[in-house]
């Protein structure tokens, strides 16, 4: 079986974007380590979550589902019970590292494993500043998971230079350093989500955070509390680029965050002429929210600088495929930090960029892409996800101005983020099939 995107016009409709994943991860960990019952709204049902659902049931947290929440038992910082096997994270090095906080003030050792993408995914950057603070845990010898994580007893704070541009070794120093009698201070030389700040700001840790600085004093508790997930940015961002890309297409998308640190993607096509209206703007648990009305757009080139990265780095590979019908030749500089995602998405996107007829080229890890145009139309091909998410759907918005069919084989790893993505494209008018 394979995903077919052919040709596509005329997209047309509301959609309501499902919760956002790195919310969702934080939700359920903060909540797990509360003080008392927490709810949440509007989860992310997406694997990736419900693997970290699962692995805090195997560390004997109550979740329960209610209707169209879910209501979480708090089990404090160390009140976690030993697991009966290995924990399993899938695809989801977000999953994955943040656990690396949390686990090592329990009273047991665990071992932390996932799919093949997951299992070849480097380590090194959170074992590092967590073994500095005094923390006990193990690799393999590549750098890898499987991760053994042991009771560590004294650990201690830490006053710490961020080497590389990562929410997720940020936040996994921060979980570490709950419950301790010491403050952590984070410096961050370029900025990054800042969800588990606010999440811990919203839970009643003592935090204090501007850009680039964070400092969490002694914080014996996180309160209970409820809370809702606003819809994901990063899901959003293709069914934004659908749209632009298009004939007459206008859609609204509702309930989408907007935080600061996420919308690199949104200023980026803005500054290339992209009709994107926000609207209704509203803060929810401390995190920004709008319904984003989108409209049929010519665009011009964008350059990408290297301070601009982290904060669309999820959405390089449909911004890829923009600037592919953008006038003029876009330019993104310093991308390391793509080939060490859920895939190498630098190589696999500049071959699939190659494949649709657009001149891509690498130099370092510097890329220029000749933009082809508003009308710039392509010859389908067969092509491979290589089990990534996002360059599944990357490939599908693509594959909307094709001249006849991308076929996309591996697009079943769609379901790590976003399993409403092929009924809500459909209904706004994306001409896709399976068979
Ligand atoms: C995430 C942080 C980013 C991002 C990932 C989710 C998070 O990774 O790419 O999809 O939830 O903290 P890095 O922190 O490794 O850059």
């Amino acid at each position: 079986m394979k995903l077919k995107a052919k040709k596509s016009l005329d997209l047309k409709g509301n959609i309501e974007i499902p919760g956002d994943k790195s919310i969702s991860h934080r939700a359920l960990m903060c909540s797990a380590i509360s003080n008392g019952n927490c709810e949440i709204l509007n989860l992310q049902r997406s694997e990736d979550v419900l693997n970290t659902l699962s692995v805090l049931k195997e560390l004997n947290v109550e979740i329960e589902s209610k209707e169209d929440r879910l209501i979480v038992s708090g089990r404090g910082f160390s009140g976690l019970q030993e697991p009966n096997k290995e924990l399993f994270f899938g695809n989801s090095g977000t999953g994955i590292r943040l656990m690396t906080g949390i686990l090592p003030k329990q009273e047991f050792s665990s071992t932390l494993t996932g799919d093949d993408s997951l299992s070849s995914r480097p380590m090194m950057r959170v074992i590092e500043p967590l073994k500095k603070m005094g923390i006990s845990i193990d690799c393999s010898s590549n750098q890898t998971p499987p991760l053994k994580i042991f009771p560590s007893r004294n650990i201690k704070g830490i006053n710490y230079d961020m080497p590389i541009a990562s929410a997720q070794v940020k936040s996994a120093i921060l979980f570490a350093s709950l419950g301790l009698d010491e403050e952590t201070i984070i410096n961050e030389e370029k900025i990054t989500r800042n969800h588990t700040e606010l999440m811990f700001d919203y839970f009643g840790a003592n935090i204090e955070f501007s850009s680039k600085k964070i400092i969490l004093s002694p914080t014996d508790k996180l309160l209970a509390k409820k809370l809702f997930i606003p819809g994901d940015f990063s899901s959003a961002a293709f069914f934004i680029v659908s749209c632009l890309i298009t004939n007459n297409s206008k859609i609204l998308l509702q309930n989408v965050g907007i935080n600061p640190t996420r919308i690199g993607l949104l200023n980026k096509l803005k500054e290339m002429g992209a009709k994107i209206n926000i609207l209704d703007e509203r803060n929810l648990g401390n995190e920004m929210v709008s319904d984003l009305e989108v409209e049929t757009s010519e665009l011009s080139s964008c350059d990408v600088n290297p301070d601009e990265v982290p904060n669309l780095i999820d959405e390089l590979p449909v911004l890829f495929i923009a600037s592919c019908f953008a006038k003029g030749t876009s330019s993104f500089k310093s991308l390391k930090e793509l080939k060490h995602k859920e895939s190498d998405r630098l190589s696999i996107m500049i071959n699939l960029l190659k494949k649709m007829g657009v001149n891509a080229e690498l130099t370092e890890d510097n890329l220029l892409i000749e933009g082809k145009g508003k009308d710039f139309m392509f010859d389908g091909f067969d092509a491979d996800s290589y089990g990534d998410h996002r360059i599944a759907m990357a490939l599908v918005i693509a594959g909307l101005n094709c001249n006849s069919q991308i076929n996309i084989s591996n697009y079943e790893c769609i379901n790590t983020s976003f399993p409403e993505f092929f009924s809500l494209g459909k209904s706004i008018g994306f001409n896709i099939e399976i068979s």
